[in-house]
């Protein structure tokens, strides 16, 4: 890539960073709705082949059938299904995420477990299946889709701070252990994104205080955030190509916020 793109969802990613992903495999996980999406499709324009990972199999075909991918229906939760997914893959991102908001004392265990799971196990198992073949080929791009929750903590979303905490702890260990083999680790930590993820808490919330949906935007979510609108998922994408370009070979380890001076304050 040379030049700006128009991706099929209407927004730009990646545009003037002469990323050129020609040859290489990734994997998008969680790639078929909201930000996975928007990874999966500026990764195909800048030229990777990618295979779209998601429970949701319907999703997954429909955006591999989009950029020219490989579709995989597999639940992240499972450990099982994670270890028949593609080890051959030089871009990572480990994307697929989910919430639960309630207090600690009522947070059902079952469901901190399995949060644990998608978020934590699932990246570490895919790293254990991937980065041989990165090490081999001596490069290879690991993205993280952490959060602002990966820095700050909310009352009430335990499960996923843990989760985005543990991640942003991985990150760093993948990004000592690869740098010998040219493979970088890094985050990404968006604050409140245009996804259905985002489109669910809004909703929810806007029935807990009771009020309209759209005042939850700028009241609650938004709260915190110096810029007063969400971040679009083609937005966050494109620090991910970003990542996998060719003047970035020495940023590892690091994790980007893109929250709207959120975590300046
Ligand atoms: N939307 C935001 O505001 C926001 C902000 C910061 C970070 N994030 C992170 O970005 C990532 C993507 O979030 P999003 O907003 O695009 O969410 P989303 O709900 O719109 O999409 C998530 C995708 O992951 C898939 N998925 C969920 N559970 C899965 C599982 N067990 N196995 C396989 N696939 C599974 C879903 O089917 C869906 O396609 C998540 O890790 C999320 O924590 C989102």
């Amino acid at each position: 890539m040379t030049s700006g793109f128009t991706t099929a969802l209407g927004g730009t990613a990646g545009g003037g960073t002469g990323v050129d992903l020609t040859g290489r495999v990734a994997m998008v996980t969680g790639g078929g709705g909201g930000i996975g999406r928007a990874c999966a499709v500026a990764l195909a324009a800048a030229g990777a082949l990618v295979h779209v990972v998601d429970v949701d199999a319907r999703a997954a075909a429909a955006v591999a059938e989009q950029v020219g991918g490989r579709a995989h229906a597999a639940d992240l939760a499972d450990p099982a299904a994670v270890e028949g997914l593609p080890a051959e893959v030089d871009v990572l991102v480990n994307n697929a995420g989910l919430q639960h908001v309630s207090p600690i004392e009522e947070f059902p265990p079952e469901r901190f477990e399995t949060l644990q799971r998608v978020m934590v196990t699932a990246p570490f198992l895919l790293l254990r299946r991937s980065l041989p073949h990165m090490y081999g080929r001596g490069w290879g791009r690991v993205v993280n889709i952490s959060s602002v929750h990966g820095l700050r903590a909310s009352p009430f979303k335990s499960g996923y701070v843990t989760a985005k905490h543990a991640l942003e702890g991985l990150s760093k260990v993948t990004a000592l252990e690869g740098a010998a083999h040219g493979v970088t680790s890094n985050c990404v930590n968006p604050g409140y994104v245009r996804t259905p993820l985002v489109e669910r808490q809004i909703a929810a919330q806007a029935e807990a205080h009771g009020i309209p949906p759209e005042r939850v935007v700028g009241e609650v979510l938004l709260r915190g955030s110096a810029i007063k609108r969400l971040i679009e998922p083609e937005e966050v994408a494109s620090v991910a190509v970003w990542l996998c370009g060719p003047h970035t070979a020495h940023v590892t380890g690091a994790s980007f916020p893109m929250d709207g001076g959120w975590t300046a304050a």
